[in-house]
């Protein structure tokens, strides 16, 4: 049956309340009549989040781009002397000196004492570390040098400069003009080019990249992971219409599992200069879905109901291609829709109770010692999770690339993704607050339409003291208000007393999952002792171990007591399992410690480490150890047990 659309609607207040931005749409009605069913489209009071990054551009494999990737040429300035150089007292910015000015002498006489030449070239993307030697341990600054020629093809284009991630911090410049700066190592940014800094030939692109730690930064000066350096993914000019779709959400509301229609819910953003009553169009063709909308102000919130809607599943990852379209601009791409929640001490997924068989991940590729970044890279690392005969990945401990979240959509794998708020975060200071929901913002900001990621983590293994948990508080607060449909979570801290491991960490109180790492039989004990293990949780929530391991150098045999063995790193497992299977009923799954060995510059055992952090399931040459085979058959066994009990269908 048609009908025709019927819009009744009434005016859209936009209150700017601090740094949220409440639109709130007072009603507004939409009749669709579709040959499948009626979509009945209607408007509560809803808030946009506006302190979502305000100027990050997401889904950028949609925007028409210019890639920037490619040999850099590079210098390398230890002593900052590019930055400080000793004319900088001028504070001169067009100091002729200065790194990100040209290099060309102006005349015969003129001394120069920098340059950019092919002589000394950097791949982007990619940490420096492992494309030389001399830069396997450094940590410092690097200025990187790109020239590119640019033809505007509408001169009201706007025209973005976009960064996958830089780590740790970046600044940029453009034909000697800065563009900005960012913290960060792990998340994604953007800088607008001014109109007139552009020119159509030999563009002077220089970022300065600077990877040394500090104590109030985030992560701070001691991880357990190698501090790769520069600029770590993919580069692009990002082209927009003057008005464009900047940032948007789209997911199932939650709960909303009638088999009379599932509820899709989420806001639009549009960036640009006084888009007031502009329409947007949302579709989704594969269900025969097409509405319009009107933006007032620059967002506008929405809610339909949908029939025929199949779930995303880890078994069935179904995406839908969803597709919008404002006056100038349009941006599509593939979206999953699922709930998760947590009920008493489940966590349901589309209204079914899941166990997470999972696997911890760093984002390197071991065989190059190297950041991962590419498509490839994330398809080696998810198809190595597949076969584990896990449905569950933990990104530790920082945000991955978006090839990373995008891939696990389409292979339907799990992911908890978390913040480097890691360790001995300084969490007295409030600046260092604002940096960590910086990150958290960012983070969330590109992978809020992936269906993939369930958890939000806010941090691991924080020290327990009031600031620190104030601090995490906050942060799980923060999280919540970008977004509340996904669970959040954080690395709990636990004790034992005569081998009964107690959960009262009092973060405990503002997380959906409770999460633990545990080493039992590894740092402290033996295996073995997990036979009479007890686990205490203080809170009614479900309990997860975000991690458990044991170090082997691949190939080295022995008994199972001989520490740094195969044998023992099997054992362990062997332990650790059945302890699983005799958890209490809060047990929802494991993210052992982890898939692959990995670079760590703490790990100085001169025979089973070297710089090597050996707890992989995989050694460094990519082969199995034997406690792989232990975890694979476990997880395998789970596995069949839900498919003859079909929790997934
Ligand atoms: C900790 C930490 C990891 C670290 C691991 C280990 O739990 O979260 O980042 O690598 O233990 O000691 O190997």
């Amino acid at each position: 049956m048609n009908c025709p659309g019927d819009i009744v609607y009434n005016f859209c207040l936009s209150v700017r309340n601090g740094s949220f931005q409440v639109l709130a749409i007072l009603h507004y009605f939409y009749f669709f009549g579709m040959r499948n069913g009626f979509i009945i489209l209607f408007f509560l009071v809803s808030a946009v989040p506006a302190f979502s990054q305000e100027n990050l551009i997401t889904n950028i494999p949609s925007r028409k781009t210019i890639g920037l990737n490619g040999k850099w040429q590079y210098i390398i300035d230890p002593y900052e002397t590019g930055f400080y150089d000793y004319r900088w007292q001028e504070k001169n910015e067009n100091d002729r000196d200065a790194y990100w000015n040209t290099d060309v002498p102006s005349n015969k006489m003129d001394r120069k004492e920098h340059g950019y030449s092919d002589k000394y070239t950097l791949n982007v993307p990619g940490d420096w570390n492992s494309q030389a030697q001399k830069f396997l341990y450094y940590e410092g600054t690097v200025w990187y040098k790109k020239s590119f020629d640019f033809q505007k093809s509408n001169p009201s284009d706007r025209v973005f400069l976009y960064f996958g991630a830089v780590n740790y911090r970046a600044d940029v410049y453009l034909n000697g003009k800065k563009l900005g700066m960012h913290k960060g190592g792990f998340t994604p940014f953007n800088f607008e080019i001014p109109a007139g800094v552009l020119k159509t030939k030999n563009n002077f692109l220089v970022v300065k990249v600077d990877n040394k730690r500090f104590k109030d930064e985030i992560p701070t000066l001691n991880t357990d992971w190698w501090n790769f350096g520069g600029i770590t993914r993919d580069v692009n000019l990002v082209i927009l219409p003057k008005n464009f779709i900047q940032d948007y959400s789209i997911h199932l509301e939650k709960g909303s599992l009638e088999e009379s229609g599932k509820t899709i819910a989420g806001w639009i953003k549009l960036s640009g200069i006084n888009s007031s009553n502009e329409d947007v169009t949302l579709e989704i063709p594969e269900l025969k879905f097409k509405q319009r909308l009107s933006a007032t102000s620059d967002s506008v919130a929405f809610k339909f109901k949908l029939s025929g809607l199949q779930l995303w599943f880890p078994t069935k990852p179904k995406l839908y291609q969803v597709m919008i379209t404002s006056r100038d601009d349009r941006v599509m791409e593939k979206i999953g829709f699922r709930s998760i929640e947590v009920s008493g001490k489940k966590i349901l997924l589309n209204g079914k109770p899941l166990f997470l068989r999972g696997i911890c991940v760093h984002e390197e590729i071991p065989q190059g010692t190297r950041r991962a970044y590419s498509r490839q890279d994330a398809l080696q690392l998810l198809e190595e999770v597949k076969e584990l005969n896990a449905n569950m990945v933990r990104l530790a401990h920082y945000p991955h690339n978006e090839n990373m979240t995008r891939m696990a959509d389409s292979l339907g794998i799990l992911v908890w993704s978390e913040i480097p708020v890691y360790w001995t975060i300084d969490f007295e200071n409030a600046e260092v607050l604002q940096k960590a929901k910086g990150q958290l913002r960012e983070m969330i900001s590109r992978d809020r339409n992936r269906a993939s990621v369930i958890i939000w983590s806010v941090g691991n293994e924080t020290p327990i003291n009031d600031s620190r948990t104030s601090f995490m508080k906050e942060l799980t607060a923060t999280a919540r208000k970008l977004d509340d449909t996904r669970l959040i979570s954080a690395a709990l801290e636990s004790h034992t007393e005569n081998n009964v491991h107690i959960i009262d960490d009092p973060l405990g109180q503002f997380v959906d999952l409770v999460s633990v790492n545990e080493y039992l039989g590894w740092y402290g004990g033996l295996p073995s002792d997990c036979r009479a293990a007890t686990w205490e949780v203080k809170y009614d929530k479900p309990l997860f171990f975000s991690e458990t391991g044991a170090e082997a150098l691949g190939g080295f045999h022995g008994d199972s007591l001989t520490r740094w063995s195969e044998e023992y790193q099997e054992w362990y497992y062997k332990e650790q399992v059945e302890m699983m299977k005799r958890m209490p009923a809060n047990f929802i799954g494991l993210s052992p410690w982890i898939l692959n060995d990995f670079r760590s510059p703490r790990r100085n055992n001169p025979v089973y480490q070297e710089g090597w952090n050996n707890k992989g399931l995989f050694d460094h040459s990519g082969k199995k150890k034997k406690a792989y085979y232990v975890l694979r058959d476990y997880y395998r066994s789970i596995k069949r047990h839900e498919q003859e009990n079909s929790l997934e269908k």
